[in-house]
């Protein structure tokens, strides 16, 4: 093996047995040091090329319901936030999503929407069963947050692929001042669960949420080495206007990518979205997180009528841009930094076929 070579396997393996506090001063020195940085970017890139050669998977993203009974201090749809504007998606339009998305070449689509009780368990598996039926050649994943394992159980046997569930940050401490009336201990059931459900399965978590510090992020990736998940979505906090956190500092890109990076290096072979929030923070914000290790971008495919009123945070990006004109978008911001969009489903490189069918 050359010497580069060398050393970009190097960070990697020491990456996975790093003891936890020495990951903290890394992510604390690469956040203020560029040239460590890049040297991590480099390695990231280097194992990402690795597995998955520089291809990114898109996932087409449909938001189908802005209602949430939950009170998480950053989120824009939390439910005291009296000035959002709530919708929902019913199946047809949610079919209507997947058929645009079908047509401009998606084979994988995510299907989120906040912690919302009209959305029963019923409801829910009639919408997977009429999208798996309609395209069963499509990867489909859900992202509604937390529900029992039975309801995990049922939306996978109607045949749900994937599951995404942020651990959101895995400080006990922050966690539970971020989120009122939740427990971190539901919420790594919730993980638990969805794992011996044989879902593929991503955790992930903000950068530079107020009060968080390095450790904290240390604590992060000590929590993703554990649990292996198969994607990881890592965006920096950006404040919404309607919440607590209104005029709280948006989290850095560079600590974001410095992020990207390590976690890329910590999980070689998983999916790490190149999420709207690092491109609201930056306008190559994505690309950047793409040359850091990230593989996976989520063009929007919601309504575009119901597009704003998705609103996480503040100034968040594509809300008035059309289906068609993201997946261009997206392509050629891709194609500029020497990445080419790959339509297919985008499984986990060690995911077995016969496993995910059950
Ligand atoms: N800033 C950045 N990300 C946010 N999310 C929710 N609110 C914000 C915010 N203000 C993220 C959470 C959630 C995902 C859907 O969006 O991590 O899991
Ligand atoms: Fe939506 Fe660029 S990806 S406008």
């Amino acid at each position: 093996m050359d010497k580069r070579a060398d050393k970009q396997t190097g960070w990697s393996e020491k990456l996975k047995e790093m003891p936890v506090e020495e990951v903290g001063r890394l992510i604390e020195a690469a956040t203020l040091d560029r040239q460590l940085f890049g040297e991590l970017a480099e390695a990231a890139d280097a194992v990402r090329q690795q597995y998955y050669q520089n291809r990114v998977f898109a996932r087409g993203l449909i938001e189908f319901t802005s209602y949430c009974r939950n009170d998480c201090l950053y989120c824009g749809l939390r439910r005291v936030n009296a000035t959002a504007e709530r919708y929902r998606l019913g199946r047809e339009a949610i079919v209507a999503a997947c058929r645009e998305g079908y047509q401009l070449g998606y084979r994988s689509f995510v299907l989120q929407g906040g912690e919302d009780g009209y959305y029963t368990t019923r409801r829910l598996t009639a919408i997977i069963d009429t999208i798996k039926g309609e395209f069963p050649d499509c990867a489909l994943t859900l992202s509604l947050g937390e529900r029992s394992r039975a309801d995990y159980a049922e939306f996978r046997r109607a045949g749900a692929d994937r599951y995404l569930l942020r651990h959101e940050t895995a400080s006990p401490g922050l966690y539970a001042r971020l989120h009122p009336d939740m427990s971190w201990d539901n919420r790594r059931r919730c993980l638990d669960d969805l794992r011996q459900l044989g879902y593929q399965v991503g955790a992930g978590f903000m950068v530079g949420l107020p009060g968080q510090t390095c450790s904290d992020l240390a604590a992060d990736v000590e929590f993703i080495r554990r649990l292996q998940p198969e994607m990881v979505g890592i965006g920096p906090f950006i404040p919404h206007r309607g919440t607590p956190l209104a005029g709280q500092p948006a989290g850095g890109l560079g600590q974001t990518l410095v992020m990207v990076a390590v976690v890329r290096l910590v999980l070689p072979k998983s999916l790490l979205p190149a999420t709207t929030a690092v491109g609201t923070i930056a306008g190559d914000g994505r690309e950047r997180a793409v040359m850091a290790g990230a593989n996976v971008v989520m063009p929007n495919l919601t309504p575009l009528a119901e597009r704003k009123k998705y609103m996480l945070y503040d100034g968040k990006i594509c809300v008035n841009d059309s289906a068609s004109h993201c997946r261009g978008c997206i392509e050629g911001r891709l194609k500029r930094v020497g990445f080419v969009l790959d339509l297919q489903r985008g499984d986990h490189c060690d995911w077995r076929r016969e496993r995910a069918a059950g």
